[in-house]
């Protein structure tokens, strides 16, 4: 659905108001969060969507990898899950839905989380996706609208799953180019959240379907500051640079993404193409964004790189301004 639509829709729901509520709808952060105590606060998040590998089992860890992603974005733990599921009985084997499912449990098994239960409809088209349930300290909440003016934006893992994915989908995709992004949308986000905790993080959120530039807008946004992306910088998968110069694997998202920041854009195109495709890519499990104070940095780089996240760079910085994104 497009993000504007989606904002329209949300502007005309009734306010909730409850003084337990620290992280509600309004800055369009990753997950809610309801404060129950001084020491926890409950993290709550859901996401499901249909298939994007041909793999069933790959599939589940994937989905269940972008669900659990919302929980790492605030810094938390995720506790329990549950599945939802969308599943054409009457098309195709029921083993398929046993595979996708195990594929999810071995994530959710890896994430230290627990499966509690779900609910599963019969529709024409497989979707799958989690509802998770995380903890936090009230005190340790790391949320998108915190990012101060002297901050660099790490990012933890490359770009470019939309497209590839799409390219997957037309069948001009090698195994290699398909084994890529499989293995950096399965890879959980727990220890970039990790990391985070052990350095003083201002702000942080995961990529996923508005792509990093769409994200980044949202961080400007809620963080009342301008970004920088320096695109030179920002890592992509090897072929996404291919896949990005053709406009038949550009998604419909990638134009909604591009519709979804408008006029808030500063440098509204940059010099290479593809790259200038690539900051709009709709991402699946995409890695963290992460605004921190300069002189921790490379620190925190060097971390995140030890713990496996083998491309996470600077790709950016934060300066004073009013929910802008710069280009350079
Ligand atoms: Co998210
Ligand atoms: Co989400
Ligand atoms: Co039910």
């Amino acid at each position: 659905m497009s993000p504007l639509d989606l904002r329209t829709v949300l502007a005309g729901l009734p306010k909730f108001t409850d003084d337990n509520l620290l992280v509600g709808m309004e800055t369009s952060d990753d997950a809610g969060v309801y404060c129950l105590n001084d020491d926890t606060a409950l993290i709550q998040t859901v996401d499901f969507f249909t298939p994007i590998v041909d793999d069933p089992y790959t599939f589940g860890q994937i989905s269940a990898s972008n669900a659990l992603s919302d929980i790492y974005a605030m810094g938390g733990k995720p506790l329990t899950a549950l599945n939802i599921v969308c599943f054409p009985t009457k098309e195709l084997p029921i083993e398929v839905l046993q595979k996708i499912m195990e594929g999810g449990a071995e994530r959710i098994k890896a994430a230290g989380a627990v499966l509690v239960g779900g609910h599963s409809i019969e529709d024409k088209e497989i979707k799958y996706g989690l509802s998770v349930t995380g903890i936090i300290s009230p005190h340790d909440i790391i949320t998108n609208a915190n990012a101060k003016p002297g901050d660099v934006l790490v990012l933890t893992k490359p770009i470019g799953t939309g497209v590839t994915a799409t390219a997957i989908k037309k069948g001009d995709a090698s195994p290699s180019d398909v084994k890529e992004i499989v293995q950096s949308m399965i890879q959980l986000n727990d220890r970039g959240a990790e990391v985070m905790r052990q350095f003083k993080t201002s702000a942080a959120t995961d990529i996923s379907g508005f792509g990093l530039l769409g994200h980044a807008f949202e961080m400007a946004t809620a963080s009342g500051v301008n970004l920088t992306i320096v695109s030179s910088q920002v890592p992509f998968f090897k072929k996404a640079r291919k896949f990005a110069s053709h406009k038949k694997y550009l998604t419909k998202g990638n134009r909604l993404n591009r519709l979804l920041i408008g006029d808030s854009l500063i440098q509204p195109k940059i010099n290479d193409e593809a790259a200038d495709n690539l900051l709009y890519d709709p991402q699946t499990s995409g890695g963290l964004l992460i605004a921190i104070q300069k002189n921790l940095a490379d620190n925190l780089v060097t971390a995140l790189r030890n713990y496996g996240y083998s491309s996470a760079a600077i790709i950016g910085f934060v300066t004073e301004g009013t929910g802008k994104i710069i280009l350079d």
